[in-house]
C-alpha cells in the first residue's frame, strides 16, 4: 500500500479550516482561495470526505460545517490536531502494515529526513520484545513508530526507553485522567494488565547509533472481549480502564508532539531534571518482590529501581544487589 502523508492533500487544509472554525460556517470561496481551486472542485473534496465518513452541513450563503467525523484512526484528522512542533515531522499512515517499526526502518534507509513517524491501522506482523508477537488487529488501538538518527552512544538506548515510557504515562495521565504504571523496562500497566508496550530498536555504525525506531503498540480503544485466548486475562485498553472511548486522533497528535519534545528534551540533555522523579511515580516495582529472569538466570529479591544507565536493581534473598541490564520481570505476589 503506498504510504500516505495527510499533510500535503487539500482534504487536510480542508478540514483543518474547519476545525479551526469548528462549529461555525467556513465558505466555499474563502476554502477556494487557500487552495487555489473552484468552489466546484472544493465540493468534490467535500464528497470525497463524506465518503470517509465525515458529515457537513451546508448552507447555500455561508458554506460548509463539520458536524460528524468518522470513529478510529483517520489520518486527516490526527494531522489536524498535530501542534506547531509535530507539524514538521512527517507522518506516514497505513491501514496495513507488517510492522511499523520495520516500515520506519525502510524509511531511514532509504535516506527520509528523520524525524518521521509511521501509523497503521492493522499490523500483519507487529512484534513485541524478546520475539514475541504483538496482537495488531484493527479494533481502535495504536501502532505507532518514531524514527531518529540521534547520534548517540548505544549505551544510551536504555535510559531513552525508559524516558519515553515515562512521557507517555505523563500524556496518558494528563489525556485521560488515569495514571498508568510503568513495568520495567517497557511495559505500560493498569491495575496488573497491560494496556501497552514498546520496542526500542538500532541500528549501530562503531560505537554511535546510526538510526533509532522507537515502537508503541497502546490499548486505546478495544473493547473489553476483544481479545484472543490469554490476552482477555492480560491485556486491557485505556477505554476499558476510564469507562469510556478516548478521541484516538487528537490523542495520537497528542502522542506524537510529546514523543518529539521528549526525543528533544533527551538529546539536549535536559531530560536529567526530571527523569527519576518521574520513573519513581511510575514505577510499578519498586519495593516488590520480583522475579528476574535475563537468559537462562532466574533472580529473586526486592525491586529498589533503576540506575544511571535504566538497569533494574535488585535486593536478592541474602540481601546482596544486584543489577538487571534486560530481563523479563514478574511481579510476585505480596508475602
Ligand atoms: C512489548 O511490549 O513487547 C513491545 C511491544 C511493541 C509493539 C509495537 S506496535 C508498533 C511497533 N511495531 C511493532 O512491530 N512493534 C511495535
Amino acid at each position: 500500500m503506498t504510504p500516505v502523508s495527510p499533510t500535503s492533500s487539500p482534504d487536510f487544509v480542508i478540514l483543518r479550516a474547519l476545525l479551526e472554525h469548528e462549529g461555525q460556517y467556513v465558505s466555499g470561496n474563502l476554502l477556494g482561495e487557500k487552495l487555489g481551486m473552484s468552489r466546484v472542485s472544493i465540493w468534490h473534496h467535500m464528497e470525497k470526505l463524506r465518503r470517509q465518513g465525515f458529515g457537513f452541513e451546508t448552507v447555500r450563503s455561508r458554506g460548509y460545517r463539520l458536524i460528524r467525523r468518522p470513529e478510529g484512526l483517520n489520518a486527516i484528522l490526527v494531522a489536524a490536531h498535530l501542534g506547531p512542533r509535530a507539524r514538521s515531522c512527517r507522518l506516514t499512515f497505513l491501514g496495513e502494515v507488517d510492522s511499523t517499526n520495520d516500515e520506519a526502518a525502510r524509511l531511514l534507509a532509504a535516506g527520509r529526513p528523520a524525524p518521521l513517524t509511521v501509523l497503521a491501522r492493522r499490523q500483519t506482523r507487529g512484534r513485541g520484545r524478546l520475539g514475541r508477537a504483538w496482537h495488531s488487529a484493527d479494533n481502535g488501538n495504536l501502532y505507532v513508530s518514531f524514527a531518529f538518527r540521534p547520534r548517540l552512544e548505544p549505551g544510551r538506548m536504555q535510559t531513552f526507553t525508559l524516558w519515553m515510557g515515562v512521557n507517555v504515562c505523563e500524556l496518558i495521565a494528563n489525556f485521560c485522567g488515569a495514571t498508568p504504571g510503568l513495568k520495567w523496562p517497557n511495559d505500560l500497566l493498569f491495575d496488573a494488565r497491560k494496556a501497552g508496550g514498546m520496542l526500542t530498536e538500532a541500528r549501530i555504525d562503531a560505537d554511535q547509533i546510526r538510526d533509532l525506531v522507537l515502537g508503541l503498540g497502546l490499548n486505546v480503544n478495544s473493547p473489553a472481549g476483544s481479545w484472543p485466548g490469554d490476552l482477555s486475562r492480560k491485556a486491557i485498553s485505556l477505554s476499558e480502564h476510564v469507562g469510556s472511548p478516548l478521541d484516538i486522533n487528537r490523542f495520537t497528535a497528542a502522542l506524537i508532539g510529546r514523543v518529539l519534545l521528549a526525543y528533544d528534551r533527551f538529546i539536549d540533555g535536559e531530560y536529567r531534571k526530571t527523569f527519576a522523579d518521574l520513573w519513581n511515580r511510575y514505577d510499578v516495582l519498586r519495593g516488590r518482590p520480583v522475579t528476574v529472569l535475563e537468559g537462562p538466570q532466574r533472580q529473586t529479591g526486592v525491586a529498589l529501581g533503576i540506575d544511571d544507565e535504566g538497569a533494574l536493581l535488585l535486593r536478592d534473598e541474602r540481601g546482596r544487589s544486584r543489577r538487571f541490564r534486560a530481563g523479563e520481570v514478574t511481579l510476585e505476589k505480596r508475602g
